[in-house]
């Protein structure tokens, strides 16, 4: 018998305009499930995942070539969940190969890259599927139609897009209002306390016109707001094992890496003040935003799920007060825009 999906206090939201309902924390496996972690480890995180009301599933086909969407489909069969109790979305984009046709947003890649997912994943659907880039290759016409052509297929209820401009966004929506299209329903995109100002600002106005939904990704900066870079890199972490973050593993000796890794510091007082840690408050920092959906998590182990969902109890402590003293701490709140060149007809600024 399949095993019973249960909320276990997980709160559900609305992803964006659509009815489906998401998790407020789902789990990802970009460079873990299928990368890092493979065999029964993944099965210990999902169910790990799945046991805490965690139904939701973010994969692409690029992750780790593939092997991500193979080993979730084969655990998912491994555990005997039912397909309906799930959510699953993947992303489109960068592809496994790299013919010509193998990547971006051509109604060819799309179409194929779906089907490939799809086997991948042993599964007929996905409930949402993402353009993982933008590519202005493609006219914007293509790609709405060959979204709405997945979707028309049955192979996804829903698409969205990842790291789009609002413009962008902006522009599938018109297309897919002037041709009778389906248009996108959330944008895929890196929410963290220091990283604010595309979330925070450039897509404040596609919230209020289209009511696009967030599906977070990077909401603990990989780790970094975890606390765990404060003094040097641990081994077998992120920033160590990672050839893609040596980079950022180096700006932490800099300037500009010091005064993060002070600010972590000074997270960690006030988390230690909540009785929390600085990561289950930097998720639930994410997780207050009205304008987030699902915050998909990251975890390399079964523990981090159950460290990171301590962000539910944290949610409800974040009070106003508390909410004030976390913007000093950052300093880096966006700054909103004004309509320029018009006079501002009350002093106190309603304009
Ligand atoms: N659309 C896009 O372009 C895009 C881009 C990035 C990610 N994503 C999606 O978003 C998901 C999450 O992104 P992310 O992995 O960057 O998220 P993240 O939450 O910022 O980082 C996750 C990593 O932080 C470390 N970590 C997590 N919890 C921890 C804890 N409690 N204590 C110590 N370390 C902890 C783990 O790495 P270690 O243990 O290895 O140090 C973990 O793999 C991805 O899996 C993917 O599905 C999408």
């Amino acid at each position: 018998m399949a095993p019973t999906y249960k909320t276990n206090g997980m709160p559900f939201r609305k992803l964006g305009p659509s009815g489906l309902r998401v998790p407020l924390f789902s789990l990802g496996g970009w460079l873990t499930i299928g990368g890092s972690v493979v065999g029964d480890p993944v099965k210990d995180i999902i169910k790990t995942a799945f046991d805490n009301g965690i139904n939701m599933i973010d994969t692409a086909e690029i992750y780790s070539n593939g092997k991500s969407e193979e080993e979730i489909g084969r655990i998912i069969k491994e555990l005997g969940l039912r397909r309906t109790d799930l959510i699953i979305t993947t992303k489109l984009y960068f592809g496994t190969r790299t013919g010509p046709n193998d990547t971006g947003l051509s109604r060819k890649h799309i179409v194929e890259g779906m089907k490939e997912s799809l086997e991948r994943l042993q599964m007929d659907y996905v409930d949402v599927v993402f353009a993982h880039r933008p590519d202005n290759t493609v006219p914007m016409e293509e790609i709405v139609r060959a979204f709405n052509y997945v979707i028309e297929k049955g192979w996804a209820f829903y698409w969205g897009t990842s790291e789009w401009s609002a413009r962008e966004i902006e522009e599938a929506h018109h297309v897919a209002d002037k041709l009778g299209l389906i248009g996108p329903i959330a944008e895929q995109c890196e929410h963290n306390m220091f990283h604010r100002e595309r979330p925070e600002k450039e897509y404040e106005p596609i919230y209020k016109k289209y009511g696009t939904g967030t599906t977070v990704f990077s909401a603990l900066a990989a780790g970094l707001l975890t606390g765990k870079y404060n003094d040097g890199i641990p081994e077998g972490s992120r920033f160590a094992n990672e050839p893609m973050f040596k980079g950022n593993a180096k700006s932490l000796q800099k300037k500009e890496g010091h005064a993060k890794v002070q600010k972590v510091r000074e997270l960690t007082k006030l988390a230690k003040g909540l009785d929390t840690t600085p990561g289950a408050l930097a998720l639930a920092w994410v997780a207050k935003n009205t304008n987030t959906s699902t915050v998909i998590l990251g975890a390399s182990k079964p523990e981090q799920i159950l460290e990171n969902l301590k962000a539910l109890e944290v949610l409800p402590k974040l009070t106003p007060q508390i909410m004030d003293k976390i913007e000093k701490v950052l300093g880096n709140k966006p700054k909103p825009e004004y309509p320029r060149g018009r006079q501002r007809l009350d002093i106190s600024a309603k304009l």
